[in-house]
């Protein structure tokens, strides 16, 4: 799957990107990550990319065009393209969301800045807004890689093995995980304090193990 970032920050990615799970799908072809700088399709010298709001207020917009130019380079728009911009005024993104994404063939994200993007990109190149929850960031760009990493781990062959996302938190709406446990056996942190790994999972009695953590599901 690919994956198009547009933002004005792109050294911000290298990091998140160049790590563990993402990093090995990257290698082995899974997933295709493109980080663009919007500056690339800013005009004059400055390659400015935002501007005073019209009706007066505070602080800068993210203008139209470089949003515009970009999507043109990129040729997105394409069957099996979604383009989305990260805003808070977006539809909530969950688990649900991510698996509804996994099925496009390629994802271009959109990060905003500032007091946040003219509208016309929301009305005219995005094809849908998303929030990653309801609170404002400084940018889009964390927001984007956390729908990257949460789409990227619903592509086939990127997590190790599938029963370890058909089980996880969420892949039921409202269910999250049983408790996780593993060595040591007891843990002694201070002098008087034991902190244990509950019986019923040392007793190797799979069927009785199963039914113990189906009962620490928390659904909501
Ligand atoms: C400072 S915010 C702009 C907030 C905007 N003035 C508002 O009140 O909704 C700048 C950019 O960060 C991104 N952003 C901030 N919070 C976000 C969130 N919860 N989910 C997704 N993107 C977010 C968006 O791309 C936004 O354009």
């Amino acid at each position: 799957m690919r994956f198009d970032i547009l933002t004005i920050f792109p050294e911000m990615f290298s990091g998140y990107f160049q790590e563990s799970i993402i990093q090995r799908a990257v290698a082995g072809k899974l997933l295709d990550i493109r980080v663009h700088d919007l500056r690339r399709w800013a005009a004059g010298k400055h390659r400015k990319v935002d501007d005073k709001p019209y009706g007066g207020g505070p602080g800068m917009v993210m203008q139209v065009e470089p949003f515009y130019e970009a999507l043109k380079t990129l040729k997105a728009g394409a069957k099996g393209d979604r383009v989305i911009l990260m805003s808070a005024k977006g539809k909530p993104f969950s688990q649900k969301e991510a698996r509804r994404l996994a099925k496009y063939k390629r994802l271009v994200l959109l990060c905003g800045r500032y007091e946040g993007v003219d509208e016309r990109v929301a009305r005219h190149l995005a094809d849908e807004e998303l929030s990653i929850g309801p609170y404002v960031l400084t940018g889009g760009e964390l927001p984007a890689m956390v729908v990257v990493d949460a789409v990227a781990r619903m592509v086939p062959g990127v997590v190790g093995k599938a029963a370890s996302i058909a089980e996880e938190s969420h892949s039921e709406e409202g269910v999250t995980e049983y408790p996780q446990y593993t060595r040591p056996e007891i843990f002694t942190p201070k002098k008087g304090k034991v902190w244990r790994v509950p019986k019923i999972l040392l007793s190797g009695d799979h069927a009785k193990v199963a039914v113990w953590r189906r009962s620490k599901m928390k659904r909501s």
